[in-house]
């Protein structure tokens, strides 16, 4: 049976209402051995960017049910400065699909580089925790309705990955 709820009915919210951007500083704390910064640590920069995107457009909480692979094309150096932006793509039911695309700059060489970009949904959910539905998105322009088209697409993949994990999750517990 679908889900509706207050939210489901509540005024569709555009791409920029939610929109997030984040900025940090590599400190010591947040670098490997090579003194670049832990990817680990830039995966919770990601995390806690999209699920702010994710909360505020839903107006509820939301967890992250999974994110896509993950490359990281260039390190991030101590004292270089990370912005994290994070954007919905897509809006389903009770599920949203948020990019974050992660650069970098040096602040005293005026450099600019592109890190990463990541893929997450998230699913919203009442105070019982149940999933719930999300007010609508409005995507605007071409960009915006060509990511929207291709988070569909993700969508059907991630349901089918779901459910052979999920097999997989059985077999390797029997
Ligand atoms: C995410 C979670 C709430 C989904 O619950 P569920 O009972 O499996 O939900 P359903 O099968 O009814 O799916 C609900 C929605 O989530 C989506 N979804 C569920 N699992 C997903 C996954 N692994 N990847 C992407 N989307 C997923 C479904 O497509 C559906 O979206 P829609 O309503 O927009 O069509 C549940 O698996 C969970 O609590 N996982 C742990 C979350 C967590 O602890 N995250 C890390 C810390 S925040």
């Amino acid at each position: 049976m679908a889900r509706t709820s207050v939210k489901s009915r509540e005024k569709a919210r555009s791409v920029d209402d939610s929109k997030v951007t984040m900025t940090e500083i590599v400190l010591p704390q947040h670098t490997n051995a090579l003194g670049t910064v832990f990817g680990g640590t830039v995966m919770s920069w990601i995390d806690v960017a999209a699920s702010v995107a994710a909360q505020r457009h839903a107006g509820s909480i939301c967890v992250t049910a999974s994110i896509d692979e993950l490359h990281f094309l260039k390190g991030v150096k101590q004292g270089e400065i990370v912005t994290i932006e994070a954007n919905l793509t897509c809006v389903n039911n009770t599920s949203c699909e948020v990019m974050v695309v992660v650069s970098a700059e040096n602040p005293i060489k005026r450099t600019k580089f592109y890190t990463t970009k990541a893929l997450l949904t998230f699913v919203s959910l009442d105070s019982k925790g149940v999933p719930t539905p999300m007010p609508p998105l409005i995507t605007e322009g071409a960009k915006q309705k060509t990511l929207e088209k291709q988070a569909k697409i993700r969508r059907d993949h991630r349901k089918k990955l779901k459910a052979a994990l999920l097999k997989e999750s059985k077999e390797l517990l029997s």
